[in-house]
Protein backbone atom coordinates (compact mmCIF):
# COMPACT_ATOMS: atom_id res chain seq x y z
CA UNK A 1 0.00 0.00 0.00
CA UNK A 2 0.93 3.68 -0.64
CA UNK A 3 0.88 6.87 1.28
CA UNK A 4 -0.95 9.43 -1.33
CA UNK A 5 -0.42 13.15 -0.60
CA UNK A 6 -2.71 16.71 -1.07
CA UNK A 7 -0.48 19.42 -1.53
CA UNK A 8 -1.49 23.57 -2.51
CA UNK A 9 0.03 24.33 -5.81
CA UNK A 10 -0.19 28.00 -4.93
CA UNK A 11 0.66 30.32 -1.80
CA UNK A 12 -1.83 28.80 -0.47
CA UNK A 13 -5.16 28.68 0.65
CA UNK A 14 -6.05 26.73 -2.16
CA UNK A 15 -9.14 24.71 0.08
CA UNK A 16 -6.64 22.00 1.28
CA UNK A 17 -9.07 21.57 4.22
CA UNK A 18 -12.07 21.35 2.66
CA UNK A 19 -10.76 18.70 0.26
CA UNK A 20 -8.91 16.52 2.55
CA UNK A 21 -12.60 16.40 4.69
CA UNK A 22 -13.86 15.62 1.69
CA UNK A 23 -11.80 12.70 0.60
CA UNK A 24 -11.09 11.61 4.23
CA UNK A 25 -14.12 8.96 4.59
CA UNK A 26 -11.63 7.22 1.66
CA UNK A 27 -8.52 7.02 4.22
CA UNK A 28 -7.76 5.32 8.06
CA UNK A 29 -5.22 7.80 8.52
CA UNK A 30 -5.27 11.53 8.09
CA UNK A 31 -1.33 13.26 8.76
CA UNK A 32 -0.24 16.70 8.86
CA UNK A 33 3.72 16.91 7.63
CA UNK A 34 4.92 20.70 8.01
CA UNK A 35 4.03 24.08 8.93
CA UNK A 36 2.20 24.79 12.17
CA UNK A 37 -0.48 27.41 12.94
CA UNK A 38 0.24 29.60 10.33
CA UNK A 39 -2.53 27.58 8.54
CA UNK A 40 -5.44 27.76 8.40
CA UNK A 41 -8.07 25.17 7.08
CA UNK A 42 -11.35 25.34 6.54
CA UNK A 43 -14.09 22.88 6.09
CA UNK A 44 -17.90 23.72 5.99
CA UNK A 45 -20.34 21.11 6.46
CA UNK A 46 -24.48 21.03 8.12
CA UNK A 47 -24.09 24.79 7.98
CA UNK A 48 -21.13 25.28 10.03
CA UNK A 49 -17.62 26.21 9.25
CA UNK A 50 -14.43 25.01 11.16
CA UNK A 51 -10.94 26.54 10.92
CA UNK A 52 -8.13 23.96 11.89
CA UNK A 53 -4.28 24.93 12.07
CA UNK A 54 -2.27 22.54 13.56
CA UNK A 55 -4.91 19.40 13.34
CA UNK A 56 -5.50 17.11 10.80
CA UNK A 57 -8.33 18.16 8.52
CA UNK A 58 -9.89 14.43 9.30
CA UNK A 59 -10.51 14.94 12.43
CA UNK A 60 -14.03 15.29 11.97
CA UNK A 61 -14.85 11.79 10.82
CA UNK A 62 -15.03 9.33 14.06
CA UNK A 63 -13.46 6.51 12.42
CA UNK A 64 -10.15 8.07 10.70
CA UNK A 65 -7.05 8.74 13.03
CA UNK A 66 -4.90 11.46 12.67
CA UNK A 67 -1.50 12.25 13.29
CA UNK A 68 0.86 15.31 13.63
CA UNK A 69 3.89 14.97 12.31
CA UNK A 70 7.50 15.44 13.42
CA UNK A 71 7.50 18.00 10.12
CA UNK A 72 4.99 20.35 12.15
CA UNK A 73 6.51 23.02 14.53
CA UNK A 74 3.63 22.75 16.65
CA UNK A 75 2.46 25.75 19.27
CA UNK A 76 0.63 23.77 22.46
CA UNK A 77 -1.38 27.53 23.57
CA UNK A 78 -2.79 27.09 20.00
CA UNK A 79 -3.37 23.56 20.50
CA UNK A 80 -5.25 23.67 23.49
CA UNK A 81 -7.56 26.06 21.95
CA UNK A 82 -8.23 24.40 18.81
CA UNK A 83 -9.00 21.10 21.11
CA UNK A 84 -11.38 23.50 23.45
CA UNK A 85 -13.36 24.77 19.97
CA UNK A 86 -14.28 20.76 19.38
CA UNK A 87 -15.43 19.83 22.33
CA UNK A 88 -18.71 21.23 21.83
CA UNK A 89 -18.49 18.66 18.94
CA UNK A 90 -18.71 14.93 20.79
CA UNK A 91 -15.50 14.37 18.80
CA UNK A 92 -13.57 11.49 20.06
CA UNK A 93 -10.49 13.71 19.90
CA UNK A 94 -8.34 12.32 22.38
CA UNK A 95 -8.67 8.96 20.73
CA UNK A 96 -7.97 10.09 17.36
CA UNK A 97 -5.25 12.24 17.59
CA UNK A 98 -1.71 11.36 17.98
CA UNK A 99 1.36 13.72 18.26
CA UNK A 100 4.60 12.76 16.89
CA UNK A 101 7.49 12.76 19.50
CA UNK A 102 9.94 14.25 17.26
CA UNK A 103 7.47 17.40 16.53
CA UNK A 104 9.12 20.51 17.36
CA UNK A 105 7.83 22.80 20.14
CA UNK A 106 6.97 26.70 19.38
CA UNK A 107 7.72 28.56 22.43
CA UNK A 108 6.56 32.19 23.58
CA UNK A 109 9.62 33.24 22.99
CA UNK A 110 9.47 31.84 19.31
CA UNK A 111 6.65 34.25 18.85
CA UNK A 112 8.22 37.51 20.12
CA UNK A 113 11.42 36.47 17.88
CA UNK A 114 8.99 36.43 14.78
CA UNK A 115 7.58 39.89 15.83
CA UNK A 116 10.94 41.41 16.36
CA UNK A 117 12.16 40.00 12.95
CA UNK A 118 9.37 40.96 10.99
CA UNK A 119 9.42 44.71 12.84
CA UNK A 120 12.91 45.42 11.97
CA UNK A 121 12.84 44.70 8.19
CA UNK A 122 10.54 47.54 8.00
CA UNK A 123 9.10 47.86 4.29
CA UNK A 124 10.94 44.69 3.49
CA UNK A 125 8.96 42.38 5.75
CA UNK A 126 7.74 39.25 4.96
CA UNK A 127 4.31 39.35 5.94
CA UNK A 128 4.41 36.54 8.63
CA UNK A 129 1.45 35.28 10.19
CA UNK A 130 3.55 36.06 13.15
CA UNK A 131 3.09 32.48 14.93
CA UNK A 132 6.87 32.03 15.33
CA UNK A 133 7.30 29.58 12.57
CA UNK A 134 10.81 30.35 11.38
CA UNK A 135 12.45 30.66 14.79
CA UNK A 136 10.87 27.39 16.01
CA UNK A 137 12.48 26.14 12.35
CA UNK A 138 15.32 27.96 13.01
CA UNK A 139 16.05 26.35 16.02
CA UNK A 140 15.46 23.21 14.42
CA UNK A 141 18.27 23.35 11.78
CA UNK A 142 20.72 25.22 14.52
CA UNK A 143 19.63 21.48 16.70
CA UNK A 144 19.01 23.75 19.36
CA UNK A 145 15.27 22.83 19.54
CA UNK A 146 12.38 21.33 22.21
CA UNK A 147 10.52 18.67 20.86
CA UNK A 148 7.30 17.40 22.21
CA UNK A 149 8.93 13.84 23.39
CA UNK A 150 10.68 16.25 25.86
CA UNK A 151 7.65 16.82 27.65
CA UNK A 152 8.53 13.44 29.04
CA UNK A 153 11.54 14.17 30.49
CA UNK A 154 12.55 15.51 33.89
CA UNK A 155 14.51 17.88 32.28
CA UNK A 156 12.31 19.83 30.60
CA UNK A 157 11.84 23.06 32.56
CA UNK A 158 15.71 23.05 32.90
CA UNK A 159 16.07 23.13 28.83
CA UNK A 160 12.84 24.84 28.62
CA UNK A 161 14.89 27.53 30.38
CA UNK A 162 18.23 27.53 28.67
CA UNK A 163 16.60 28.03 25.12
CA UNK A 164 14.09 31.11 26.53
CA UNK A 165 16.90 32.76 28.28
CA UNK A 166 18.73 32.48 24.81
CA UNK A 167 15.95 34.23 23.46
CA UNK A 168 15.65 36.80 25.51
CA UNK A 169 18.93 37.62 25.07
CA UNK A 170 18.89 38.24 21.32
CA UNK A 171 15.27 40.29 22.10
CA UNK A 172 17.37 43.07 24.22
CA UNK A 173 18.63 43.76 20.83
CA UNK A 174 15.25 44.90 19.91
CA UNK A 175 12.25 47.24 20.30
CA UNK A 176 9.36 45.19 21.60
CA UNK A 177 7.72 44.80 24.67
CA UNK A 178 6.30 41.54 26.40
CA UNK A 179 5.01 40.33 29.33
CA UNK A 180 7.09 37.08 29.35
CA UNK A 181 5.15 35.82 32.97
CA UNK A 182 1.57 35.92 31.27
CA UNK A 183 2.87 34.27 28.47
CA UNK A 184 4.77 31.25 29.90
CA UNK A 185 1.76 30.41 32.58
CA UNK A 186 -0.56 29.74 29.60
CA UNK A 187 2.30 27.84 27.74
CA UNK A 188 2.88 25.71 30.77
CA UNK A 189 -0.68 24.97 31.06
CA UNK A 190 -0.89 23.78 27.69
CA UNK A 191 2.15 21.78 27.90
CA UNK A 192 0.30 19.64 30.68
CA UNK A 193 -2.40 20.08 28.17
CA UNK A 194 -0.27 18.32 25.60
CA UNK A 195 0.77 15.77 27.90
CA UNK A 196 -2.78 14.20 28.16
CA UNK A 197 -2.41 13.20 24.41
CA UNK A 198 -1.11 10.29 22.70
CA UNK A 199 2.71 11.53 21.89
CA UNK A 200 4.20 8.60 20.00
CA UNK A 201 6.76 7.38 17.37
CA UNK A 202 4.74 8.59 14.56
CA UNK A 203 7.11 7.25 11.53
CA UNK A 204 6.56 3.71 13.19
CA UNK A 205 2.99 4.67 13.24
CA UNK A 206 2.58 5.78 9.81
CA UNK A 207 4.97 3.08 7.94
CA UNK A 208 3.10 0.37 10.11
CA UNK A 209 -0.33 1.92 9.02
CA UNK A 210 0.67 1.60 5.12
CA UNK A 211 2.48 -1.92 5.39
CA UNK A 212 -1.01 -2.97 6.96
CA UNK A 213 -3.03 -1.84 4.02
CA UNK A 214 -4.19 1.21 5.81
CA UNK A 215 -5.24 4.10 3.70
CA UNK A 216 -3.56 7.20 4.61
CA UNK A 217 -3.51 10.37 3.17
CA UNK A 218 -0.58 13.25 3.73
CA UNK A 219 -2.25 16.79 4.51
CA UNK A 220 -0.02 19.53 3.25
CA UNK A 221 0.11 23.18 4.69
CA UNK A 222 0.81 26.55 2.73
CA UNK A 223 1.60 25.93 -0.85
CA UNK A 224 4.27 24.95 -3.01
CA UNK A 225 5.23 28.62 -3.99
CA UNK A 226 5.64 29.41 -0.20
CA UNK A 227 8.36 26.32 0.08
CA UNK A 228 11.59 27.51 1.24
CA UNK A 229 13.94 25.97 -1.30
CA UNK A 230 11.23 26.84 -4.53
CA UNK A 231 9.17 29.63 -3.08
CA UNK A 232 9.75 33.18 -4.03
CA UNK A 233 12.41 32.90 -1.27
CA UNK A 234 12.73 35.31 0.80
CA UNK A 235 9.01 35.65 0.65
CA UNK A 236 8.44 32.08 1.73
CA UNK A 237 7.81 30.27 4.72
CA UNK A 238 10.46 28.29 6.54
CA UNK A 239 9.54 24.32 5.40
CA UNK A 240 9.69 22.47 2.23
CA UNK A 241 5.84 22.32 1.31
CA UNK A 242 6.23 20.32 -1.66
CA UNK A 243 5.83 16.36 -2.02
CA UNK A 244 9.63 15.85 -0.74
CA UNK A 245 8.69 17.59 2.46
CA UNK A 246 6.07 15.06 3.08
CA UNK A 247 9.06 11.79 3.04
CA UNK A 248 11.08 14.27 5.63
CA UNK A 249 8.05 14.97 7.72
CA UNK A 250 6.57 12.08 8.51
CA UNK A 251 9.25 9.76 7.85
CA UNK A 252 8.03 7.82 4.94
CA UNK A 253 10.31 6.48 2.27
CA UNK A 254 9.62 8.14 -1.62
CA UNK A 255 8.88 4.40 -2.82
CA UNK A 256 5.73 4.12 -0.63
CA UNK A 257 4.38 7.31 -1.76
CA UNK A 258 1.01 6.61 -4.22
CA UNK A 259 -0.99 9.62 -5.68
CA UNK A 260 0.23 13.16 -5.81
CA UNK A 261 -2.75 15.14 -5.66
CA UNK A 262 -2.13 19.04 -6.38
CA UNK A 263 -5.10 21.31 -5.76
CA UNK A 264 -4.77 25.21 -7.18
CA UNK A 265 -7.61 27.93 -7.25
CA UNK A 266 -9.15 28.67 -10.74
CA UNK A 267 -7.18 31.55 -10.32
CA UNK A 268 -4.27 33.16 -8.11
CA UNK A 269 -4.15 34.80 -4.14
CA UNK A 270 -1.24 35.63 -1.88
CA UNK A 271 -1.29 36.61 1.31
CA UNK A 272 1.69 38.84 2.70
CA UNK A 273 4.33 40.32 0.86
CA UNK A 274 6.69 38.67 -2.06
CA UNK A 275 6.10 38.76 -6.13
CA UNK A 276 2.89 37.64 -7.74
CA UNK A 277 3.11 38.42 -11.06
CA UNK A 278 -0.33 38.29 -12.35
CA UNK A 279 -1.61 40.03 -9.49
CA UNK A 280 -4.64 42.57 -10.31
CA UNK A 281 -4.84 46.06 -8.72
CA UNK A 282 -8.06 46.45 -10.73
CA UNK A 283 -12.23 46.07 -10.68
CA UNK A 284 -11.24 42.47 -11.52
CA UNK A 285 -9.01 42.02 -8.91
CA UNK A 286 -11.44 43.59 -6.25
CA UNK A 287 -14.06 41.63 -7.41
CA UNK A 288 -11.99 38.27 -7.53
CA UNK A 289 -11.53 39.40 -3.30
CA UNK A 290 -15.32 40.15 -3.20
CA UNK A 291 -16.38 36.95 -4.78
CA UNK A 292 -14.13 34.86 -3.44
CA UNK A 293 -14.40 36.28 0.20
CA UNK A 294 -10.42 36.13 0.14
CA UNK A 295 -9.67 37.31 3.68
CA UNK A 296 -6.67 34.97 5.68
CA UNK A 297 -8.06 31.96 7.81
CA UNK A 298 -5.64 32.82 10.12
CA UNK A 299 -4.89 36.78 10.30
CA UNK A 300 -8.18 37.54 8.69
CA UNK A 301 -5.82 40.20 6.05
CA UNK A 302 -7.54 40.68 2.69
CA UNK A 303 -5.79 37.99 0.30
CA UNK A 304 -4.41 40.03 -2.96
CA UNK A 305 -6.03 38.48 -6.07
CA UNK A 306 -5.28 37.64 -9.37
CA UNK A 307 -5.34 35.58 -12.86
CA UNK A 308 -4.50 32.12 -12.78
CA UNK A 309 -0.63 31.73 -13.43
CA UNK A 310 0.01 28.75 -15.81
CA UNK A 311 3.91 28.72 -15.83
CA UNK A 312 3.68 28.95 -12.01
CA UNK A 313 1.01 26.40 -11.91
CA UNK A 314 3.48 23.73 -13.89
CA UNK A 315 6.64 24.58 -12.43
CA UNK A 316 4.71 23.15 -8.90
CA UNK A 317 3.18 20.04 -11.26
CA UNK A 318 6.81 19.26 -11.95
CA UNK A 319 8.36 19.91 -8.12
CA UNK A 320 6.32 17.63 -6.80
CA UNK A 321 5.36 14.97 -9.44
CA UNK A 322 1.19 15.75 -9.28
CA UNK A 323 -0.17 13.15 -10.74
CA UNK A 324 -4.25 14.36 -9.81
CA UNK A 325 -5.58 17.91 -9.77
CA UNK A 326 -8.47 19.44 -8.14
CA UNK A 327 -9.35 22.99 -8.97
CA UNK A 328 -10.83 25.14 -6.59
CA UNK A 329 -13.27 28.24 -6.75
CA UNK A 330 -15.22 27.91 -9.97
CA UNK A 331 -17.69 29.42 -8.53
CA UNK A 332 -16.04 32.53 -7.70
CA UNK A 333 -14.95 33.23 -11.27
CA UNK A 334 -18.76 33.16 -12.64
CA UNK A 335 -19.75 36.75 -12.61
CA UNK A 336 -16.93 37.20 -15.15
CA UNK A 337 -17.83 37.49 -19.47
CA UNK A 338 -13.73 36.69 -19.81
CA UNK A 339 -11.61 35.00 -17.95
CA UNK A 340 -7.73 35.27 -18.38
CA UNK A 341 -4.80 32.64 -17.59
CA UNK A 342 -1.07 33.74 -17.75
CA UNK A 343 0.81 31.91 -20.67
CA UNK A 344 4.46 33.34 -19.99
CA UNK A 345 5.92 36.65 -18.90
CA UNK A 346 7.58 39.46 -20.42
CA UNK A 347 11.36 40.26 -18.90
CA UNK A 348 12.41 43.19 -18.03
CA UNK A 349 15.28 42.43 -20.62
CA UNK A 350 12.09 41.95 -23.61
CA UNK A 351 12.75 38.45 -23.80
CA UNK A 352 10.37 36.85 -23.39
CA UNK A 353 9.77 32.94 -21.24
CA UNK A 354 6.98 30.44 -19.95
CA UNK A 355 9.22 28.76 -16.71
CA UNK A 356 8.98 30.60 -13.35
CA UNK A 357 12.41 32.00 -12.94
CA UNK A 358 14.44 32.98 -10.10
CA UNK A 359 14.11 36.35 -11.24
CA UNK A 360 10.53 36.62 -10.33
CA UNK A 361 11.39 38.29 -7.02
CA UNK A 362 14.11 40.46 -8.23
CA UNK A 363 12.21 41.50 -11.36
CA UNK A 364 9.56 42.74 -13.05
CA UNK A 365 7.42 39.68 -14.84
CA UNK A 366 5.03 40.97 -17.03
CA UNK A 367 2.26 38.42 -17.61
CA UNK A 368 1.59 37.58 -21.37
CA UNK A 369 -2.08 36.13 -21.17
CA UNK A 370 -4.22 34.04 -23.02
CA UNK A 371 -8.18 35.40 -22.79
CA UNK A 372 -10.93 32.55 -22.66
CA UNK A 373 -14.82 32.92 -22.26
CA UNK A 374 -16.32 32.88 -18.71
CA UNK A 375 -19.23 30.52 -17.79
CA UNK A 376 -21.42 33.19 -16.45
CA UNK A 377 -23.18 31.24 -14.99
CA UNK A 378 -24.14 30.41 -11.61
CA UNK A 379 -22.98 26.71 -10.44
CA UNK A 380 -24.73 26.44 -7.73
CA UNK A 381 -27.08 22.97 -7.41
CA UNK A 382 -24.65 21.36 -10.42
CA UNK A 383 -23.91 18.15 -8.92
CA UNK A 384 -22.32 16.05 -12.29
CA UNK A 385 -19.55 17.27 -14.16
CA UNK A 386 -21.20 17.32 -17.75
CA UNK A 387 -23.93 19.44 -16.52
CA UNK A 388 -21.09 22.16 -15.61
CA UNK A 389 -21.26 25.03 -18.30
CA UNK A 390 -19.19 24.37 -21.89
CA UNK A 391 -16.82 27.35 -21.25
CA UNK A 392 -16.04 26.10 -17.92
CA UNK A 393 -15.24 22.48 -19.59
CA UNK A 394 -13.36 24.51 -22.13
CA UNK A 395 -10.95 26.19 -19.22
CA UNK A 396 -10.55 22.53 -17.37
CA UNK A 397 -9.95 20.86 -21.24
CA UNK A 398 -7.07 23.74 -21.59
CA UNK A 399 -5.19 23.72 -17.99
CA UNK A 400 -5.67 19.81 -18.59
CA UNK A 401 -4.02 19.66 -21.83
CA UNK A 402 -1.41 22.55 -21.06
CA UNK A 403 -0.05 20.98 -17.31
CA UNK A 404 -0.63 16.76 -18.52
CA UNK A 405 -2.58 16.06 -15.23
CA UNK A 406 -5.83 14.94 -15.45
CA UNK A 407 -8.09 17.76 -13.18
CA UNK A 408 -10.69 15.13 -11.35
CA UNK A 409 -12.26 17.36 -8.87
CA UNK A 410 -14.24 20.81 -9.76
CA UNK A 411 -15.24 22.62 -6.48
CA UNK A 412 -18.02 25.14 -6.79
CA UNK A 413 -18.24 26.31 -3.29
CA UNK A 414 -17.27 25.95 0.46
CA UNK A 415 -19.18 23.16 1.16
CA UNK A 416 -18.61 19.69 1.59
CA UNK A 417 -21.36 18.88 -0.95
CA UNK A 418 -20.32 21.49 -3.43
CA UNK A 419 -17.39 19.46 -4.95
CA UNK A 420 -17.64 17.92 -8.48
CA UNK A 421 -15.98 14.62 -9.34
CA UNK A 422 -14.81 14.76 -13.26
CA UNK A 423 -13.47 11.29 -12.79
CA UNK A 424 -13.72 10.06 -8.70
CA UNK A 425 -10.20 8.87 -7.68
CA UNK A 426 -9.96 5.30 -6.68
CA UNK A 427 -7.96 5.16 -3.22
P1 LIG B 1 -6.53 25.99 2.85
O1 LIG B 1 -5.58 26.75 3.70
O2 LIG B 1 -5.90 25.49 1.59
O3 LIG B 1 -7.26 24.89 3.58
O4 LIG B 1 -7.65 27.04 2.37
P2 LIG B 1 -8.36 28.14 3.31
O5 LIG B 1 -9.34 27.46 4.17
O6 LIG B 1 -7.36 29.02 3.95
O7 LIG B 1 -9.04 29.03 2.20
C1 LIG B 1 -9.94 28.51 1.27
C2 LIG B 1 -11.26 29.29 1.42
O8 LIG B 1 -12.06 29.05 0.28
C3 LIG B 1 -12.07 28.85 2.61
O9 LIG B 1 -12.81 29.96 3.08
C4 LIG B 1 -13.00 27.80 2.01
O10 LIG B 1 -14.22 27.66 2.74
C5 LIG B 1 -13.27 28.40 0.66
N1 LIG B 1 -13.53 27.44 -0.42
C6 LIG B 1 -12.97 26.22 -0.64
N2 LIG B 1 -13.41 25.73 -1.81
C7 LIG B 1 -14.24 26.64 -2.34
C8 LIG B 1 -14.96 26.72 -3.57
O11 LIG B 1 -14.92 25.84 -4.42
N3 LIG B 1 -15.70 27.85 -3.77
C9 LIG B 1 -15.76 28.86 -2.85
N4 LIG B 1 -16.49 29.92 -3.15
N5 LIG B 1 -15.09 28.82 -1.70
C10 LIG B 1 -14.32 27.73 -1.46
P1 LIG C 1 -2.39 27.45 4.57
O1 LIG C 1 -1.95 26.09 5.05
C1 LIG C 1 -1.32 31.33 2.95
C2 LIG C 1 2.48 33.08 4.27
C3 LIG C 1 2.43 34.29 5.15
C4 LIG C 1 3.73 34.96 4.75
C5 LIG C 1 4.66 33.78 4.54
C6 LIG C 1 5.53 33.43 5.74
O2 LIG C 1 -3.60 27.96 5.23
O3 LIG C 1 -2.48 27.44 3.07
P2 LIG C 1 5.11 32.39 8.15
O4 LIG C 1 4.10 32.71 9.19
O5 LIG C 1 5.09 31.00 7.66
O6 LIG C 1 6.49 32.84 8.54
O7 LIG C 1 4.73 33.34 6.91
O8 LIG C 1 3.84 32.68 4.23
N1 LIG C 1 1.70 31.92 4.77
C7 LIG C 1 0.55 31.50 4.25
N2 LIG C 1 -0.21 32.03 3.26
N3 LIG C 1 -1.70 30.20 3.54
C8 LIG C 1 -0.94 29.65 4.51
O9 LIG C 1 -1.20 28.43 5.03
C9 LIG C 1 0.21 30.32 4.94
N4 LIG C 1 1.16 30.09 5.87
C10 LIG C 1 2.07 31.06 5.76
O10 LIG C 1 1.31 35.08 4.86
O11 LIG C 1 3.58 35.60 3.53
MG1 LIG D 1 -5.44 28.60 4.64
Amino acid sequence: MAIDLLLGLQWGDEGKGKIVDFLAPKYNLVARFQGGPNAGHTLEFDGIKHVLHQIPSGIFRDTIKNVIGNGVVLDPVIFKQEIEALDKFDLNVHANLFVSKKTQLILPTHRLLDAAYEKAKGVEKIGSTLKGIGPTYQDKIARTGLRVGDLLSQRFKDKYQRLRNKHLGILKEYDLSYNIEELETKFFESIDFLRSFKLIESEYYVNEAIDSGQKVLAEGAQGSLLDVDFGSYPFVTSSNTTSSGACSGLGIPPNKVGEVYGIFKAYCTRVGSGPFPTELFDADGDRLQKEGHEFGATTGRPRRCGWLDLPALKYAVMINGVTQLFMMKADVLSTFEKVKVCIGYKREDGTETDIFPYEVVAERLDPIYKTMNGWHASLSGISEYDQLPSELKDYVSFLTEELNVPINIVSTGPDRTETIWRTEVAV
